[in-house]
């Protein structure tokens, strides 16, 4: 019988105050309240990796990464790479160098966990993912969390779009794949070397031709889901591949008897977004 077959057996046969005692020395400190059950896992669990070791800290890494975003795919063993392994990559003009270490990889003293870490702080987008950019950062604290779930929240109801009705969602996704039966779509790109002063150029540039076409009679719908299509739309009308899909416009004529046309989003008081100094 192996050791650890031998210290399990044990940990099976104790009661209470001897798993109490157990986890006492094995971690110097108070059993926490668990289930007895539980209490008998955990230290199950840190026997075996003490005797037999732990995750190598590659199966952990992607255990981490996969945690995160389970669409994230497990590197092929051929190409895992070797610590102390220095990649170099020119992006922008700039060389940057990446050091494989045990934990993941360095790059200007940062630790991060994946090469697709990696590639998102230095370019700023998530270029391996299938958008062309973020539409939110990763963890949206309050108050704009809760202004994006309260804007969701409306938007569904007006729609008798229930919270847990996926299909009826993913339908109304979908029809962001027609311009929400638009007759036209714009398409609004810039080269990806530009910075996020130019982003801002593109807003202010998109609410100009929104209002502009609302002074001819025409509606408008801003689409930022179609950063999710930007290959598609890049080799479908000729976009330079270098160019990044920020959104796109459905234009048309708005149906005044869908009431999805009468919701009006609540908007934060004035006090919130502005301070007035001086007056
Ligand atoms: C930049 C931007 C991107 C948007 N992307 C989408 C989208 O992809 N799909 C969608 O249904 N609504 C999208 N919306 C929301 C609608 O276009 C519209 O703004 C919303 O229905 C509420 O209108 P309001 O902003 O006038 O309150 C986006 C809005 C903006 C400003």
């Amino acid at each position: 019988m192996s050791r650890t077959d031998h210290r399990l057996i044990q940990l099976a046969a104790m009661a209470s105050a001897d798993l109490q005692a157990e986890w006492q020395a094995y971690f110097g400190e108070t059993a926490p309240t668990l289930p007895f059950s539980l209490l008998r896992r955990a230290l199950a669990h840190h026997v075996q990796e003490i005797i037999d070791g732990a995750l190598p800290a590659a199966t952990e890494r992607l255990l981490n990464v996969l945690a995160r975003d389970p669409s994230a795919r497990a590197p092929d063993p051929a190409t895992r790479l070797k610590t102390g392994t220095r990649l170099l990559r020119e992006w922008n003009g700039k060389v940057h160098a990446v050091l494989v270490t045990e934990d993941g990889f360095l790059l200007d003293g940062r630790q991060h966990a994946s090469l697709s870490e990696v590639a998102r702080s230095i370019t700023g987008a998530r270029w391996s993912g299938p958008r062309d950019h973020e539409t939110y950062p990763d963890a949206l604290p309050d108050p704009w969390m809760a202004r994006r779930r309260e804007c969701a929240s409306e938007l569904y109801g007006t729609l008798r779009i229930g919270r847990e009705d996926r299909a009826a969602r993913h339908a109304q996704t979908a029809r962001n794949w027609t311009g929400f039966d638009a007759p036209c779509i714009l398409f609004c790109h810039t080269p990806q070397f530009m910075v996020r002063a130019q982003w801002a150029d593109m807003g202010i540039w998109l609410q100009t031709v929104m209002l502009l076409l609302q002074e001819e009679g025409l509606a408008t719908c801003p689409q930022g889901a179609w950063a999710q299509a930007g290959t598609t739309i890049r080799e479908l009308l000729d976009i330079p591949k270098d160019n990044i899909l920020y959104c796109g416009l459905a234009i048309g004529h708005a149906d005044p008897e869908a009431p999805v046309n009468a919701l009006r989003t609540a908007r934060a008081p004035l006090a919130e977004s502005v301070r007035f100094v001086g007056v």
